[in-house]
């Protein structure tokens, strides 16, 4: 170590010597002092993420962590800012020494000792990460498109892997909570290619020993065709395909009701079919918000929102929220007890809202409709299509 150094510059090497030998097995910086007053501290390890090596920072924040994995270079860039701006103490973990740095007195200090840990990182990123529907092992995927005949993910369906897994990560407990007599029918609306309506199956009878039945609803014949030959071919007994409109589609006895990217109002219409069947539970992750942007584009809502309906982006966004949260005053209206929330990154797609109704009373709550008069005033709305859906 040169000692002539600046002490941050030799805590630097240090670290930059181990991540290059293989010794670095961690890094953690605590003592916040910066300006973000929920940043409590960082942890940093070695990964190797698509067979570079990284270095993974969390940052635990008060009410939530969050990831960023840098190349090394970068990495002690970002650590040297760190260490000036933000924290007081910095501790490196390697399998030859611990150092720890500490800027709390005048001139900073550091100072060597016995390493803790002897054994090197686990670099474990590219382990397989335990999913509900892993990618190996499953026909299905692989007819789908979705995994290689060696069992891995094509590139070009990745977003879509990880969504069907996020979301039956999502309905997996739900459904688990379902009484067994009350869990036979589970009806997936505007099923596409069956990405999900095939997961869920899969899931609920390899995971959850369950034998309701899955039924994808979709008004492309060819994939109705398609999914219907590979579920028979494959052998998966608890799902069919049946090919129609949501709208037309007789949804009684469907004990709960899901649609991912359905598009536009025929998210309504599948809510509305979760509503009338009394699902008892209803998930949707929606997709465009067409309707209730034309209402918001050529509405009368007063001069108060201009400075909003001015820029593109915002009526986008706007649309998206004002549609999604009258949906949940709807589903609260007939009973159900709703969360809305990002299910996956938006690095993987920008539709990841999902729309979460659990049936929890019996009555209708008549507040919520006068909520829903008072929202759609403010915002200039005459009607919501999901009003029209559920003969409101
Ligand atoms: C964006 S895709 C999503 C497919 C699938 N859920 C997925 O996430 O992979 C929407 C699908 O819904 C179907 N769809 C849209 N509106 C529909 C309606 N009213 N009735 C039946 N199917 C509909 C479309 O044909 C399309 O296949």
């Amino acid at each position: 170590m040169d000692t002539s150094l600046p002490k941050i510059d030799q805590f630097l090497a240090a670290l930059d010597s181990a991540v290059a030998d293989g010794s670095f097995v961690r890094l953690a910086l605590r003592l916040p002092f910066g300006t973000d007053e929920t940043l409590k501290s960082i942890d940093v390890k070695p990964a190797t993420i698509r067979e570079q090596l990284k270095l993974s920072f969390t940052f635990h924040h008060q009410t939530r962590d969050l990831v960023q994995n840098h190349p090394p270079a970068g990495a002690i860039g970002q650590l040297r800012r760190l260490m000036e701006k933000d924290f007081r103490q910095a501790f490196l973990f390697t399998t030859a020494f611990d150092l720890q740095f500490d800027s709390q007195g005048k001139s900073p200090r550091l100072k060597q000792s016995e390493p803790t840990s002897k054994a090197p990182a686990t670099l474990s990123h590219d382990r397989a990460k335990a999913r509900p529907i892993p990618a190996a092992g499953k026909a299905w995927l692989t007819e789908l498109g979705v995994t290689g005949a060696d069992g891995q993910v094509l590139k070009a369906a990745g977003d879509k892997f990880r969504q069907i897994n996020r979301y039956v990560e999502i309905l997996g407990p739900l459904l688990k909570a379902i009484p067994e007599g009350k869990l036979n029918r589970v009806v997936d609306m505007g099923a596409g290619k069956g990405y999900l309506t095939f997961a869920v199956a899969d899931y609920l009878k390899q995971n959850l020993g369950r034998s309701a039945e899955v039924v994808g609803v979709e008004f492309r014949d060819d994939l109705v065709r398609f999914c219907n030959d590979t579920a028979n071919a494959i052998g998966i007994g608890n799902l069919s395909f049946e090919q129609g409109t949501i709208e037309n589609f007789d949804s009684a006895g469907a004990d709960v009701l899901i649609a991912l990217h359905a598009c536009d109002t025929a998210t309504d219409d599948a809510i509305a079919k979760g509503i009338a069947a009394g699902s008892e539970l209803i998930v949707v992750a929606p997709c465009c918000h067409k309707q209730i942007r034309r209402e918001i584009e050529t509405s009368n809502h007063g001069n108060a929102l201009d400075f909003l309906m001015k820029h593109g982006i915002f009526v986008e966004r706007q649309a998206e929220m004002v549609t999604d949260a009258m949906r949940a005053m709807i589903l609260e209206h007939f009973g159900y007890s709703t969360k809305v929330f990002e299910f996956i990154s938006d690095v993987h797609t920008p539709k990841n809202v999902l729309i979460v109704a659990t049936k929890t009373k019996r009555g209708k709550d008549a507040a919520q409709l006068r909520k829903l008069a008072e929202a759609k005033e403010f915002f200039g709305i005459r009607r919501h299509y999901l009003e029209d859906a559920v003969g409101l």
